[in-house]
């Protein structure tokens, strides 16, 4: 297995940023967007559960009636690739036992195999405490896929802007939405040659004061 030297990894973590304005005409080629679609499918997520749907918006008119309920930002429209994360309202058994299908399908095991890791799954998230903070649960599952999306994007060159600055409801009613719920959107491209914030120092905390050694 090839691995990523670290001076590779941090240049590329250095090199994106918030891309502002992107070139509308450079679209992410077909190859390079697969695999960002296959890093948002390999994103892990707590007991596996993938509680989400991630929507890729490329047509033109779609993106136009998003911009105005994204605070009008431009990224909406010049991106090649608008991905908007969305949660499973909700979560309960039906899911769970959907994904153990799933897991006996994938692995080969008996479906009874599963018995004690579905229960355990149902008495925290479906009966338990976490049952009443379900879609905050989903949410940071949904986040940790941005995150991830991000990094994977930026090692292939590509840039993106997250965005919370998105009406979620509205969302919803373009995107047509009904078991799922928009959470927070990316817009991914190539940064346009003028984009002054390419060139602004990153603003960070020394990391003394965000990393801990005990
Ligand atoms: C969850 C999240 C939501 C954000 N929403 C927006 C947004 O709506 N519009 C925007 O221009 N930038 C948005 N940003 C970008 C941040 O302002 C930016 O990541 C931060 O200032 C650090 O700068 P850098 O990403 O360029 O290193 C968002 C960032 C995150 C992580």
């Amino acid at each position: 297995m090839a691995v990523t030297p670290s001076s590779d990894l941090l240049a590329q973590l250095r090199w994106r940023y918030a891309t502002k304005q992107f070139d509308p005409a450079r679209p992410v080629a077909p190859a390079t967007w697969a695999a960002l679609e296959e890093a948002l499918v390999l994103t892990p997520s707590s007991y596996g559960l993938q509680p989400y749907r991630f929507v890729v918006v490329t047509d033109a008119a779609l993106k136009a009636r998003l911009r105005p309920v994204s605070w009008n930002q431009a990224q909406i429209t010049d991106c090649s690739h608008l991905v908007v994360f969305t949660i499973l309202k909700g979560m309960g058994l039906p899911h769970v036992d959907r994904f153990t299908d799933r897991i006996a399908a994938v692995r080969q095991v008996p479906r009874d195999s599963l018995a004690g890791y579905r229960s355990f799954m149902v008495r925290d998230l479906v009966d338990g405490p976490r049952a009443a903070i379900i879609d905050e649960w989903a949410t940071r599952q949904a986040y940790i896929a941005l995150g991830n999306f991000m990094t994977a994007a930026a090692q292939l060159g590509v840039d993106t802007c997250p965005l919370e600055g998105i009406e979620p409801g509205r969302y919803d009613e373009i995107l047509g939405l009904t078991t799922h719920a928009t959470v927070v959107a990316c817009a991914a491209g190539h940064r346009a040659a003028g984009d002054k914030y390419a060139a602004l120092p990153k603003v960070r905390f020394a990391a003394s004061e965000l990393i801990d050694h005990r």
